[in-house]
């Protein structure tokens, strides 16, 4: 696996021989002069060397990433337990990573923090992403998580109205709490999130002590088309460490790299960092019985009552070789599955689905599949052709080479036989319309977190949220209060002291209000007129 990466189109492999040259594989003579007329005069236009080399320079960035642009990566292998809990894992998913104990499958891990751009700090308070692509002999899977286990909405409509009040403001490019609170007050089922956002576990102390979860409910199916529903979860075996605000102003003022250099520092140091997957199962079904909709990604799924059951160990062993090549242009995607392994009707993993193969198109290209870090490593035979920068084609060995398309009976490629059972596909006798899921239940389980947490946490979440809600107008003020006391009176009494204590100290508690103030002149206005 180390070596597939490398490979480029082109060979490179000249023995020893450090020659520079241009990409056209001319040898250049001099890279220290432009060709100008004379030593002082104008440079001319038919200087290819230059033009192929500023050019390309010019070229060198694509879109960073809408979310997640920060981030950092390494290769490592994934080993199956080839049990769950107690059981065979067959018992559960036919996928053909998790079923032999010892079985190795390369992985390709980014962690990435979420709202601003590619090169800010890694000690700021925010989810941080733990995306990990597994190379298997059925193909890629992709299992695009965050450290923290919930979200802060249900519903993938409200993604895009997310992150524009999260990221900076459109007029100061400066990030806002008022704006970013602004959104969470009318959001309530934001309430459990925010809860453990202002808390240490939005500040994780590096990338190898967090944990990871898929976030979303998926579907595992065995080989008689049985499913049950899944939620996954990587456990650090380094520990988990937090940090306080206090402690990531520090560590910031020193370094704001200081994730992505712990982790390339532990790789090269040989102490390759390990998780162990976890999942928690689920059988498909409504379940009346719970208190919420095991397919809403803003709730947890009781431990006592769905166990973690581990099946398989990831150890991350080898750096990257170029930032640009395999982590910049890494791609990860929720629709990335193997048989065996599947979709719930969890609105927001739908929402997801379209959303990456989407962005990944514009952000790198039609072709962003063939690139060495994103390609699987197994078996690829496509009909697809074109497309910017496309250097092969996907054609199998014995296939007819004239026939692109299918069916036929020319010798072009072929349907796969099933692997299994399809399960039991889905009965819908219902409307289609617009609505929210029943049991909603916006506080109960962010009150439970608030009470669960230990009590250096619960004081750093007061504080925290009570200094940040200070610098939002009332109205906004009132609504995360009426929300968090909901959860629970305690939090919201606490938050609230804070809050006016920062408020009273005039060096503190200064008002950001820049949006509010906008509208009020607004409404001024309207008002004169
Ligand atoms: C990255 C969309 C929710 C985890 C991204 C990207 C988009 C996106 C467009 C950039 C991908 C790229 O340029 O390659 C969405 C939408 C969501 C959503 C529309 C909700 C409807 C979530 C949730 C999680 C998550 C709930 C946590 C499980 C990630 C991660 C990345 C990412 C880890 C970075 C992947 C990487 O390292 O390349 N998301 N996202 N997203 N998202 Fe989401």
């Amino acid at each position: 696996m180390a070596d597939e990466n490398k490979k480029q189109p082109q060979s490179n492999d000249q023995e020893e021989n450090v020659t520079l040259t241009n990409r056209q594989g001319h040898p250049v003579t001099d890279n220290q002069n432009v060709r100008t007329v004379g030593n002082r005069g104008p440079v001319t236009l038919e200087n290819y060397n230059f033009l192929e080399k500023i050019t390309h320079f010019d070229r060198e960035r694509v879109p960073e990433r809408v979310v997640h642009a920060r981030g950092a990566g390494a290769h490592g292998v994934f080993e199956a337990y080839g049990t769950v809990g107690d059981e065979p894992v067959s018992k559960y998913t036919r996928a053909k990573l998790f079923q032999e104990k010892g079985k190795q499958t390369p992985v390709f891990v980014r962690f990435s923090s979420v709202i601003h751009g590619g090169h800010s700090p890694e000690t700021l308070r925010d989810p941080r992403g733990f995306a990990t692509k597994f190379y298997t002999e059925d193909g890629n899977w992709d299992l695009v998580g965050n450290n923290l286990k919930i979200f802060f909405i249900r519903d993938p409509l409200k993604f895009p109205d997310m992150v524009h009040a999260f990221k900076p403001d459109p007029i100061t490019n400066v990030q806002d709490m008022e704006r970013f609170l602004d959104f969470v007050a009318n959001s309530p089922e934001s309430t459990h999130m925010i809860t453990f956002l202002f808390s240490p576990w939005g500040i994780p102390a590096n990338y190898r002590m967090m944990q990871g979860s898929g976030v979303n409910t998926y579907k595992w199916v065995n080989a008689e088309g049985e499913a049950v529903l899944v939620k996954y979860h990587w456990e650090p075996l380094q520990g988990i460490r937090n940090l306080k605000q206090e402690e990531a102003n520090q560590i910031q003022g020193l370094d704001f790299n200081h994730a992505t250099v712990d982790l390339y520092d532990a790789i090269e140091r040989g102490e390759y960092p390990e998780w162990e997957l976890c999942v928690q199962i689920m059988s498909d079904d409504y379940h009346p019985e719970l208190d919420f909709d095991p397919l809403d990604d803003t709730k947890l799924w009781p431990e006592d009552q769905f166990p973690f059951l581990k099946v398989g160990k990831m150890t991350l062993n080898r750096n990257p070789e170029d930032y640009f090549n395999e982590v910049e242009q890494a791609a990860f995607g929720t629709g990335v599955l193997v048989d065996g392994l599947d979709f719930s009707d969890d609105k927001m993993l739908q929402g997801r689905t379209f959303s990456y193969s989407d962005t990944q198109r514009h952000r790198i290209g039609a072709n962003y599949q063939q690139l060495p870090i994103n390609a699987p490593k197994s078996r690829v035979a496509t009909n697809h052709s074109g497309g910017q920068m496309r250097y092969q084609t996907d054609r199998a060995p014995g296939q007819n080479p004239h026939v692109n398309y299918e069916p036929s009976s020319l010798g072009g490629l072929q349907e796969a036989p099933k692997a299994g059972k399809d399960h039991e596909p889905e009965y819908y006798n219902t409307r289609l319309m617009r609505q929210k899921i029943d049991r909603p239940n916006d506080f109960a389980q962010a009150g439970e977190t608030y009470r669960n947490f230990e009590d250096w946490e619960r004081d750093e979440l007061i504080s925290n949220l009570g200094s940040n809600l200070a610098q939002c107008n009332e109205v906004i003020q009132e609504k995360v209060l009426a929300n968090i006391t909901e959860a629970d009176a305690d939090y919201g009494k606490r938050v609230r002291e804070m809050m006016e204590k920062v408020m009273a100290d005039p060096e503190k508690g200064k008002p950001l209000h820049r949006a509010h103030m906008a509208a009020k002149k607004a409404e001024e206005k309207g008002h004169e007129a």
